[in-house]
Order: structure tokens, then sequence, then C-alpha cells
């Protein structure tokens, strides 16, 4: 599940991911329908960086989740309080099926391109892992 040969026009597009995160072939390790897929890099790699500047007791945001077991390591490692958004609906509802017995992950369907939802300061730390380089292509492109 790399970047494949779409139109990245179609990155900024719920209609793609939801499309992709419903097939088999792209939806993730474990097929659409609840695979899981971490594209860049996983926790093990951004360990060291995360733990260093993030207290496990902080509010974290986390933008453009995917099916990223991200988060999920995150938790295993000691962190208290994750919220998830993706523009996508179809992997939000996977993701919460996926963890509905982890009380420390929150998953929302949100387009980071509005974060009203949130009041200021609700958060301590906002990670970005393969999102924001999706929308400069599909700003880029418009
Ligand atoms: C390249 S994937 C990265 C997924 C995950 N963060 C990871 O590292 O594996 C980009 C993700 O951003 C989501 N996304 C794209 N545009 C978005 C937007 N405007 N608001 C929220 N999520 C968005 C997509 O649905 C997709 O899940």
């Amino acid at each position: 599940m790399g970047g494949g040969n779409c139109n990245p026009k179609d990155f900024g597009a719920a209609a793609y991911w939801d499309a992709r995160y419903s097939s088999p072939s792209t939806g993730g390790k474990g097929g659409g329908g609840g695979g899981f897929f971490d594209w860049y890099q996983s926790y093990s790699a951004l360990r060291p960086l995360l733990r260093a500047c993030v207290p496990t007791s902080s509010q974290v945001l986390m933008l453009g989740c995917g099916n990223s077991l991200l988060s999920e390591d995150m938790v295993k490692d000691g962190y208290q309080n994750i919220v998830n958004i993706d523009i996508s609906s179809v992997v939000i509802e996977q993701m919460k099926e996926k963890h509905t017995d982890i009380a420390q992950l929150t998953y929302m369907q949100l387009d980071v391109r509005d974060m009203s939802f949130f009041g200021d300061g609700s958060f301590d730390c906002i990670i970005d892992k393969g999102i924001s380089l999706k929308l400069h292509i599909f700003l880029e492109s418009t």
C-alpha cells in the first residue's frame, strides 16, 4: 500500500480514502475492513523522539490516523489519551471497532481543514504522519 498510480488530486478527497480503506487490496495488511498499515515509519522508529518530547500523560491529537498502528503502539507504551481523526468515515468506523476495548483511544471523522470542533488548548501534542505531504500535493495541484 504505497503511493500507487493514483492522481494526486485524489489525496484530499474523502471518497478516495473511503474506497481505498474498503478495498481488500489497498485496505492494509489483513485486508479492507480492518487491516492496518503504517505509512513511512512505525512507532519503533519514532519512539525515541516521541518519548523524549511527549510525556505519556499528554493529550495527543493524531491527524489523518488512517489504519496506522502508531496510536495503538503508543498506548501499549504508556500513552494515556490519544484522539485520532481522519477524513474517511470508513477507516474511522474500522478503527473504532478494532480498538473498542482501548479506552485511551478515541476516533472521530473530521477534516483537518476545519478544527473548530476542538477548543483552544485542547491538546499538548499534535502528530502528523503522512497527511501534510498529501494535502500539500493536493493543494498544489488544484
Ligand atoms: C498517507 S495516509 C497516512 C495514514 C497514517 N497517518 C499513517 O501514517 O499510516 C493519509 C491519511 O490522511 C487522511 N486524510 C486525508 N485528507 C484529510 C483531511 N483533510 N482531514 C483528515 N484526514 C485526512 C486519509 O484518509 C489517510 O488516512
